[in-house]
């Protein structure tokens, strides 16, 4: 109970949130509403009775069902200060957050309505409360890496509000390998760049973001464990892996909170950090997620600070912003 109060009371940064994923239920019907959108599910209640996943794409399938309703610039904008308000009520200080331009681009959403939403609330978050925050434009991998590319010619305008490219959706089938050039073409644009690997996939697709998409951080990462050459080369390079537990849970990438991996990582000496990935999904944010740990797999008081502390040094945070955090954590 008082590893509970503690996790609660840290301060906590999030590297692993795609904000599409943040959609409530609640919210979801009443932005439908507002945009006279038809749901495929008739109430909250249904909907929330579909959550049951046996693997990613289950998921996803809801997912992009979900962010259908969204629109206009207002939607994108109360979507993302729905989902600031929460976390700044859990002493999350700050968040890196994915969008999925090409899931609304798809639906004739442009990328500036979807961005100006998004941004204008990241701003008015800091003013209110100094969360601090980083911006990733994610790439699905079901789609073809030239779709990516005129992605990527859409963002160049808004660059200057653009942090990093992640790449995400169906993993299994999609390796990395398929995005070299446009992922080369967006490091030359000075962008940070993490992609989801071995969450599904198999070792392999981590050595290929490591190699041939030259990640500066692997989202979720989980099996890599099952390569010992590979954890060696994530722990010489310095690698973050942003771990998910819930998410984990939810899509069956592990089957009982008790085995998560996320002990044994830090036991391998591995940057794991603590994300909530979908919490509108997942069934929890960054609290549920460390009360998950906390009450089934032991994890002790030094680990939630290694964790904690993680969260910070292992963000794009500037360096100073990095140091006054980590003044607070003593
Ligand atoms: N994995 C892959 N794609 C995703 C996820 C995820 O956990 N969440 C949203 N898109
Ligand atoms: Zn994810």
């Amino acid at each position: 109970k008082t590893l509970v109060a503690l996790a609660q009371k840290m301060p906590k940064t999030e590297l692993h949130l795609h904000i599409e994923g943040t959609f409530e239920p609640e919210q979801m019907f009443a932005i439908a509403q507002r945009n006279q959108v038809e749901l495929t599910y008739k109430t909250v209640d249904e909907l929330k009775a579909a959550y049951q996943f046996t693997q990613l794409q289950d998921f996803l399938n809801l997912y992009y069902q979900g962010m259908s309703v969204l629109l206009h610039e207002a939607d994108f904008y109360d979507l993302t200060m729905a989902y600031l308000t929460k976390v700044h009520s859990e002493n999350v200080v700050h968040v890196e957050i994915f969008f999925d331009p090409q899931g609304h681009l798809s639906r004739d959403v442009p990328f500036e309505v979807q961005i100006t939403g998004i941004y204008n609330a990241l701003r008015d978050a800091e003013k209110k409360w100094g969360i601090t925050s980083k911006l990733i434009m994610s790439f699905l991998r079901h789609l073809s890496e030239e779709s990516a590319f005129e992605t990527l010619e859409q963002a160049k305008p808004f660059l200057k509000w653009i942090d990093g490219v992640g790449l995400d959706s169906s993993e299994l089938g999609h390796p990395p390998e398929k995005f070299i050039n446009v992922f080369q073409a967006c490091r030359d644009l000075g962008l940070k760049i993490t992609a989801h690997a071995g969450e599904e996939g198999p070792p392999e697709y981590v050595w290929q973001a490591i190699n041939l998409i030259k990640v500066d951080r692997i989202d979720h990462g989980n099996r890599a464990l099952e390569d010992e050459t590979l954890i060696a080369e994530i722990k010489k390079r310095d690698l973050t892996l942003t771990v998910c537990p819930l998410s984990n849970l939810k899509l069956c990438v592990v089957t009982d909170m008790k085995q998560h991996p996320i002990r044994a990582m830090l036991e391998l000496g591995l940057n794991a950090t603590v994300n909530s990935d979908d919490p509108a999904y997942f069934g929890g944010y960054m609290n549920d997620n460390y009360t998950a740990l906390i009450e089934k797999t032991g994890i002790n008081k030094e680990e939630l600070f290694q964790l904690s502390k993680n969260g910070i040094t292992c963000s794009w945070m500037d360096q100073i912003t990095k140091e006054a955090h980590l003044k607070r954590l003593d």
